[in-house]
Parts: structure tokens; C-alpha cells; sequence
């Protein structure tokens, strides 16, 4: 690597084995990577029109020095945008470039576009490689990684997808820089939330912000890369990166998407830290909540019990009449507790 910053590596075996480098001022070696993996090709890119605006003319002078022929393609930025529309957009505008198996194509954005960019990437000839190039703390440390993606559709979020790992994930941890500090907070959430299901240590380090922003990617990727090695296809572990988002996404749901999903999944983790002691667990509501508050979240839930276990009734993780709950044990230990939907709400009546 010609880049002398400090960076990371995290290598994921999964279906497909790949590289996560992880650093400041990274994209700047990207050229080198894709020509690494790849050698000659062609790459078509996706990204967002804030993305675009902000950083877009950088990653072209980065491919096109390093001989690349790079065809890009801009959706508006949001989550309305993670649409089959674009999708099938997007699909076309590769065929109309005569994009080949051999060539490749690169996300470089949040979640929207590293979801649909994967998805694409997964449909589009039956397949070609994609590199995740993550822009948002999000999507540094959750969407990037692990190989899940998907579209939205009227009927739900993230209901069309696949399991698609990528080739490459080139983090630039200095590309957060540009973020807007909700966005930057929205990933906090999920950063927390690796350190109460996983690591306690992790969680200690974020009690005093801000946090050294490589080295907590790179802790947070790891813990998702274990857990994805683990159990790639979502059948059993893999369950507890879902912590704080069965009430999250009914939290989100229930606001039309008016609150975000970090403050969602913030409260989310706050009403499963409240059940936990409901079923012979720890107490660590207090210190969570705590910790939340200093990064700025919100708390308060809006809605009720009843409220959100209609929203609940039609998640997609529900498996018959049971449910299964991620709760906290102690700090850095979670558990896959499974229960009958109908006990759900009496437990959910006892918290908020
Ligand atoms: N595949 C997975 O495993 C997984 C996991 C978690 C979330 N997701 C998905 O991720 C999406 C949310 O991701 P997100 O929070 O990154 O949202 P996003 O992609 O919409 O990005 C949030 C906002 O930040 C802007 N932005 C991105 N990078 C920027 C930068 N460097 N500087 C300034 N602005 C920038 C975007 O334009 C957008 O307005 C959701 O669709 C969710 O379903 C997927």
C-alpha cells in the first residue's frame, strides 16, 4: 500500500473472502486495490448527490489515475431512493455501458446506496464483483459489512435482498468529516450497541467521547465480522446484531420515518434493557441510558405497547407465534431470548 497512514485490516471468510482496510485518507489507495483484485476493467460507480457532491470528483481522480474507465451513476440522496426504480435504473444504465462480468462496480456511499449498489451488483449478469466504499459511521461499521443487501417496497423496508459479499471494503474514516453531526450520531447508536451485546471493553472506551474513529470501526468491524463468520445466512448469532431494532423499526415505522433510525434503535435498546430484569436478566437500563443521553439521543418513546406490537406482529425476523428478543445479561453479553408474540406485549405494557 503506497499510502503511509495508519490503517487497518480485517480479513472476513465468509462465502466469499475479503479484505476491510480501514484508515483515514484510505480512498486514496484505492486505485492500487482494485488493481490488486481486478487488474484491467472497467468500474461503474454509485453513489448519492450529497456524496457526489462532496467527495465525488476526489474518488474519480483516484480510478481515473489509475488507468480506470469509471461510469458513474447518481441517485438522490435518502432512503426513498433504496427503490426497485432505481434499481432497475441503474441496471440498465450498466447494460447501456456494456458493463461485462469482468468488470466491476463500486458503492460509494451510507447504507442507501451501499445496499442497492450490492443488490445490483448481486443481479446484474447474474453477478459481478462490487467493492463497499462507506461513507457514513453507519455504514462503516454495520451496512458495509457482512454481505446483506436489499431494496425497500411499498410494502416494507429491506424486503428484497440478498446475502452478496463483496470483494473489497475501503473505509476512509476521514470521509466522515463531512457528515452531519445527526447522521454522524445515528451511527453511534449502532457503535454502542456492539459494545452492549459484545464488548464490554468497547462500551468502556465510549463513555468518554469522542472516540478515536479507527480504532472503534475496526473494533465494531470485527465484532460483526466474527459474527458473520459465524452465521452469515442470519439463522441463529447473528440474531443479536438485531438488538434495539425490533422496537426500533416499529418506533421507526410508527413516526413515517420521521425519526431516524439511530434515535429509533436508541430508544429500541432502552425499552429491551427495561424487559431484560422482566426475564431474570440484568439491570443495566440506567447505565445505558446514561451513556445514550451523553451522545445527544432522545429517549422518550411516543408510542404504546399496543401501538407497537401491531407494528411488531408483521416483522419480518417473527417465526410462527414466537419472537426472539436480543436482551442484555450484563454489559458486553447479550441473549437470544424467545418468546410467544402475545407475551411481547405484556412485557412491552410493563415498560413504556
Ligand atoms: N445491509 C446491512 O446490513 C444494513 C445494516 C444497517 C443499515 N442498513 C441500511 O442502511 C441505510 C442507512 O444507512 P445510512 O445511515 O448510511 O444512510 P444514507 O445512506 O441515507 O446516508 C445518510 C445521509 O448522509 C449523507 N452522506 C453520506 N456520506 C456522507 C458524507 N461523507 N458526508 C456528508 N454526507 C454524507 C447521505 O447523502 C444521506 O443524506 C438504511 O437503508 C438501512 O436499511 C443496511
Amino acid at each position: 500500500m503506497t499510502n503511509s497512514t495508519t490503517y487497518r485490516k480485517i480479513h472476513v471468510s465468509a462465502s466469499r473472502s475479503y479484505d476491510i482496510i480501514i484508515g483515514d485518507g484510505i480512498l486514496a489507495t484505492l486505485g492500487e486495490q482494485v488493481q490488486k483484485l481486478f487488474g484491467k476493467c472497467r468500474l461503474a460507480m454509485l453513489t448519492d448527490s450529497n456524496v457526489n457532491a462532496l467527495h465525488g470528483a476526489k474518488i474519480t481522480e483516484i480510478l481515473t489515475a489509475a488507468g480506470y474507465d469509471v461510469c458513474k451513476y447518481v441517485i438522490p440522496a435518502g432512503e426513498e431512493s433504496k427503490s426497485a426504480e432505481n434499481m432497475l435504473a441503474f441496471l440498465n444504465f450498466m447494460a447501456e455501458n456494456k458493463l461485462t462480468r469482468s468488470d466491476a462496480l463500486i458503492a460509494f456511499g451510507g447504507g442507501v446506496v451501499g445496499d442497492l449498489g450490492g443488490l445490483s451488483a448481486s443481479l446484474y449478469l447474474r453477478g459481478i464483483p462490487y467493492i463497499q466504499v462507506p461513507t457514513t459511521l453507519l455504514a462503516a461499521v454495520d451496512s458495509s459489512v457482512g454481505g446483506k443487501t436489499a431494496i425497500d417496497i411499498p410494502a416494507g423496508k429491506n424486503l428484497v435482498g440478498a446475502f452478496y459479499q463483496p470483494h473489497l471494503v475501503c473505509c476512509d474514516t476521514k470521509l466522515m468529516d463531512t457528515l452531519h453531526p445527526d447522521i454522524y450520531r445515528d451511527g453511534c447508536a449502532e457503535v454502542i450497541k456492539y459494545g452492549v451485546i459484545l464488548d464490554a471493553a468497547l462500551y468502556n472506551k465510549l463513555q468518554t467521547p469522542p472516540f478515536n474513529r479507527i480504532d472503534v470501526v475496526a473494533r465494531c468491524v470485527e465484532i460483526k465480522r466474527d459474527v458473520v463468520q459465524e452465521d452469515e445466512f442470519d439463522n441463529g448469532k447473528r440474531g443479536l446484531l438485531n438488538f434495539g431494532h425490533t422496537f426500533g423499526h416499529a418506533i421507526e415505522k410508527l413516526s413515517n420515518f420521521t425519526i431516524s433510525h439511530g434515535s429509533a434503535v436508541a430508544k429500541g435498546m432502552v425499552i429491551a434493557a427495561r424487559i431484560a430484569p422482566l426475564c431474570g436478566l440484568a439491570e443495566i437500563e440506567k447505565e445505558l441510558t446514561e451513556l445514550l443521553t451523553h451522545y445527544g439521543f432522545n429517549l422518550d418513546c411516543p408510542y404504546t405497547a399496543e401501538q407497537m406490537y401491531e407494528i411488531i406482529l408483521s416483522d419480518k425476523k417473527r417465526r410462527g407465534g414466537n419472537l426472539t428478543l436480543v436482551l442484555p445479561h450484563t454489559l458486553g453479553d447479550c441473549h437470544l431470548v424467545t418468546m410467544p408474540v402475545e407475551e411481547v406485549l405484556e412485557k412491552l405494557k410493563n415498560v413504556v
